[in-house]
């Protein structure tokens, strides 16, 4: 998730570039850059590790002019966040350079041929493949320019957005879209591309979006559009009325809200390129812990604080009933105090949006010390955590804004089912029909997250109807506590109504004396009815939820399509649909994140920046 700004025109490229990239930044920032020609002296680059601002004092410190040129800001997905892998891009001439958003799977197999070819890398990244790419085939073969772009994204797999120029065709973009956004701005004598609207707004209102498969050669006298073949496309312009500053949220009104609807691709993301179907296999190459460390531990311990830790949790599931192995899950900020027995022969998994948090950095030096290897389930690359780890498994989720965490808890969910199935299978614990079975099932999550999304009407009219609750009770069985608990954190964090998630069978123990009629209690009761174990403990939850209803307690259930009972028990419900029963959370929380973001929103709460909250906690 990056962001790409071009521009042709009679503007001087690098303020309308910067301005752009600055507008983008919320895609990433870790790394910027910028490439200019047509001033006579070839490309010129300048890039900064951090964020734009860096770049921008780079080129205060050594200015750049031309009359075209391309920029990035970046969210590293291959390779650190360093200058040296920030966006542009070269081949070996330096006379082409490329931006890219997105990730090529097959990057290392044609890294490898272009090496025998005798290309020269020197970045860590994916991207400079497409560079060499195409230089094979434009200074190689001596084809135009957009012929050659052509002719290397046609070899990529995986997806991606790219903007190609070179100094040998000046006044020239050629982009390409297979996946991220990108959108084509018309202005007058003028013409831009770039990740999303905000980027050009400022300039124009008459734009259209690339569709997948359309490459465009972008030069002063207009833009033309092909498919990768060469066929001429019709892409008629639109005009975009959107106030500039909504834009930059994507027309949604709180980053948590676009966050919440980012969750497909973030799940689709975090899966690419790691699943076989053919295979029934999983890659998790980065991860850099062998298949027989995998086999030889004896137990694992997490660690991992707030959401991450809600992760954690479910992850204890998907581990002991698929890899059959022991999983003990802490706060990270309890681990150390409690002389953990952790030791070399058991597996460490810190999770972590950030990377950064104090807490979790504390609980990985202590496994570290005791000679536990650890793995990093994390968002940022290059993060202290994931540079401590022995591996990391990236979440693809992109920059997280809303310092309430949405598409991150659901990409670690499905980055932990990920390790969970490839340690079953290393150790031998699970079919290859079964784990074929559930790599068919995350292939599908995506679309049928796009599916949930569609509650966003029916969570509104809930939090409307008990925005004015002053507590709130979530609860869940098994799995779905996890998720109970994440649910009240939501709500909590971002309305300030005091909320608690419970296991569904403790509350006999103690809240039941709670319940009356003031208090709102959403249950998760869905099943999977393919699952015995599953239906037993739906059964449970449904004795609960009466048991709550016997009291004068309102319910708010989550429950499965299809269920042809529970509306007789609850007072709403919110059907999800059905998916093996250790995937159901990465569904399960999308309709409670939607009722704690409508509920703060109705009490008039700032949702993406709550008091006293901070994004990244660096202090223990
Ligand atoms: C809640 C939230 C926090 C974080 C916690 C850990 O919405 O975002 O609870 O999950 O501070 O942060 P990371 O995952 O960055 O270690």
């Amino acid at each position: 998730m990056c962001g790409i700004v071009g521009y042709v025109g009679k503007k001087e490229p690098v303020n309308v570039i910067l301005e752009g990239l600055r507008r983008l930044e919320y895609r990433g920032y870790d790394s910027a850059g910028i490439a200019v020609g047509g001033n006579g002296d070839g490309l010129q680059l300048r890039r900064a590790e951090g964020k734009l601002r860096n770049l921008e004092e780079v080129i205060r410190n050594k200015p750049l002019e031309g009359t075209y040129g391309i920029g990035h800001t970046r969210w590293a997905t291959h390779g650190r966040p360093t200058e040296e892998n920030a966006h542009p891009h070269r081949d070996c001439t330096g006379r082409i350079v490329v931006v890219h958003n997105g990730i090529v799977e097959n990057y290392v197999t044609l890294k490898k041929q272009l090496i025998a070819d005798g290309h020269k890398f020197v970045t860590e990244t994916d991207t400079e493949i497409i560079a060499h790419l195409i230089e094979k085939y434009f200074i190689g073969e001596h084809v135009a320019l957009e012929d050659a772009v052509r002719k290397a994204v046609r070899q990529l797999t995986g997806v991606f957005a790219v903007s190609v120029i070179s100094s040998d065709e000046p006044n020239k973009i050629v982009a390409a879209r297979n996946g991220p956004p990108a959108v084509i701005g018309l202005g007058e004598d003028e013409f831009f591309v770039a990740s999303d609207v905000p980027a050009i707004l400022h300039h124009t209102r008459n734009m259209f979006f690339l569709h997948d498969g359309d490459l465009a050669v972008i030069t002063p006298n207009g833009v033309k559009v092909t498919d990768f073949d060469g066929n001429v496309l019709e892409r008629k312009p639109q005009r975009v009325t959107w106030d500039p500053i909504q834009a930059e949220k994507g027309g949604f009104k709180h980053f948590m809200l676009k966050e919440i609807y980012e969750q497909p691709r973030a799940v689709r993301d975090t899966t690419l390129g790691r699943i076989s179907l053919d295979t029934g296999k999983i890659f998790l190459d980065e991860m850099q812990i062998t298949a027989d460390d995998f086999r030889r531990f004896e137990q694992v311990y997490i660690t991992a604080c707030g959401t991450s830790w809600h992760a954690g949790l479910a992850a204890k599931f998907m581990l002991e009933r698929l890899a059959k192995i022991r999983v003990e899950v802490d706060y990270a900020s309890e681990y150390r105090y409690r002389d953990p027995l952790v030791g070399p022969n058991d597996l460490t998994i810190l999770i972590t949006q950030s990377g950064e948090t104090a807490d979790t950095i504390a609980a990985q030096r202590e496994s570290k010390a005791k000679g536990s290897k650890t793995l990093a389930v994390c968002n940022v690359v290059g993060s202290m955590i994931a540079r401590e780890a022995a591996g990391t498994v990236y979440t693809h989720a992109g920059p997280e804004i809303g310092v309430a965490s949405t598409k991150a808890f659901t990409a670690q969910l499905t980055a932990l089912f990920l390790i969970t199935l490839h340690m079953a299978e290393v150790r031998g614990k699970i079919s290859y029909d079964d784990a074929r079975k559930y790599m068919e099932e995350l292939a599908q999550l995506p679309g049928k997250l796009e599916h949930v999304l569609k509650l966003d009407a029916e969570t509104e009219e809930l939090a409307k109807k008990y925005h004015r609750a002053s507590d709130f009770l979530f609860l869940g069985r098994g799995i779905h506590y996890p998720i109970a608990l994440e649910g009240a954190l939501k709500l909590k964090e971002i309305s300030y109504i005091h909320a608690e998630g419970y296991p569904a069978g403790e509350m006999k123990h103690g809240p039941n004396a709670l319940i009356d009629e003031n208090l709102p209690v959403v249950i998760i009761a869905t099943q999977d009815t393919r699952d015995a174990n599953s239906v037993l403990k739906y059964e449970k939850t449904i004795s609960n939820l009466q048991e709550v209803k016997a009291r004068s307690g309102t319910v708010i259930a989550v429950a499965t399509e299809g269920d042809p009972h529970i509306a007789d028990h609850a007072d709403h419900v919110v059907f999800l649909p059905e998916v093996p029963e250790l995937l159901s959370p990465i569904l399960e929380i999308v309709p409670l994140q939607l009722l704690a973001y409508h509920i703060a929103v109705r009490r008039g709460c700032d949702v993406d920046q709550p008091r006293n909250l901070a994004k990244s906690v660096t202090v223990e």
